[in-house]
């Protein structure tokens, strides 16, 4: 496949969507479109052409004429949406749909509460090979990246570590190992697939910038800040517990608790998204990371 220089993106502004532009428009390597719903209250930064649209076929086919690939990354209510994106890029001609995943990846064992947030993800991935299949020319890939850690991390003290107030929780044994990608990776990701056309064709990938615990986040947290932090000891049993009687209630937040339980609980084995050797940041050309860099990195802020 020839290579990709023009490059257009949806959900530019959005959580994991800046983080990917501005690593596309750093790299130089590409052309960038932000693509935008006519009525979106969404900012972006200055300097990149931003295309505000009616998210119907025939206008994003227009919208889309002319560009190489596409990067999704729009949130959960834009995900079936993904159908029309990709019916107007292929009829645009785009030879390459980088759908908004940035999940745990198809093999991940999910807790069941998930498997209605999940369904939608699955229709598009399915509708994404048909479409591939049906039209070689057309080509789709998705990044699946575990815990967004960085930023999930600093934004979720229910993930154990409250940056505001430097105290932890550690679930369990804090022994549980999981893999997370940082921002930065999570987009040089996304730069290096779109720089590997051919290779990242019709299949999930899968990246790492970290394999970790929480007892080893607490050590790299105290060694950075030089203080012993104040922690508190729960279980994820009481966690999913606490998750699934807000659920039963009609109350927000369950989410988040059982996202964390499902991380973390002790011996489960889910959260390693890819070994090290199996990882595809080689083939994506993603920087070397670690703990204790990540964790100066939020420290910074
Ligand atoms: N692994 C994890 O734990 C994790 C964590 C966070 C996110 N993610 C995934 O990462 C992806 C991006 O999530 P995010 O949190 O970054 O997204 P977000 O900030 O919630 O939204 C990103 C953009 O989506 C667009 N959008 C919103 N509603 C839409 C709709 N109905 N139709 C079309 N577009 C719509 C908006 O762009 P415009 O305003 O420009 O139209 C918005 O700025 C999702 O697939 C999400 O599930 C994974």
């Amino acid at each position: 496949m020839a290579a990709v220089h023009k490059v257009a993106i949806f959900g530019a502004g959005g959580t994991i969507g800046k983080s990917i532009t501005s690593a596309l428009v750093t790299d130089k390597s590409f052309d960038v479109t932000i693509i935008s719903r006519a009525d979106s209250t969404s900012t972006f930064p200055n300097g990149i052409p931003v295309t505000r649209t009616d998210y119907t076929v025939p206008a994003l086919t227009a919208a889309l004429r002319g560009q190489d690939a596409v990067v999704s990354a729009v949130g959960v209510a834009g995900i079936s949406k993904q159908k029309d994106m990709m019916d107007a890029a292929e009829a645009a001609g785009v030879r390459l749909f980088i759908l908004s995943d940035f999940g745990y990846g198809p093999a991940h064992q999910h807790l069941p509460e998930f498997d209605t947030i999940g369904k939608p993800r699955q229709e598009v991935l399915s509708y994404a090979s048909e479409r591939a299949k049906s039209n070689p020319q057309f080509t789709w890939s998705a990044v699946a990246i575990g815990n967004p850690i960085d930023w999930a991390l600093n934004a979720f003290p229910t993930l154990g570590f409250d940056f505001v107030n430097r105290k932890a929780i550690i679930y369990d044994s804090g022994t549980e190992r999981f893999t997370g990608t940082t921002m930065n990776g999570i987009a040089n990701a996304v730069v290096g697939a779109l720089k590997h056309p051919q290779e990242v064709a019709n299949r999930h990938l899968h990246v790492r910038s970290v394999e970790t615990c929480q007892n080893e986040l607490l050590a790299a947290v105290e060694e950075v800040t030089g203080e012993k932090w104040p922690v508190a000891h729960e279980t994820t049993k009481d966690l999913l517990e606490k998750g699934r009687a807000k659920l039963a209630k009609g109350e927000r937040g369950w989410v988040l608790d059982l996202i964390v339980a499902q991380l973390l609980e002790e011996g489960s084995g889910r959260s390693i998204v890819v070994t090290q050797d199996k990882a595809d940041n080689g083939l994506l050309e993603m920087p070397k990371e670690d703990v204790l860099g990540m964790v100066r990195g939020i420290l910074k802020g």
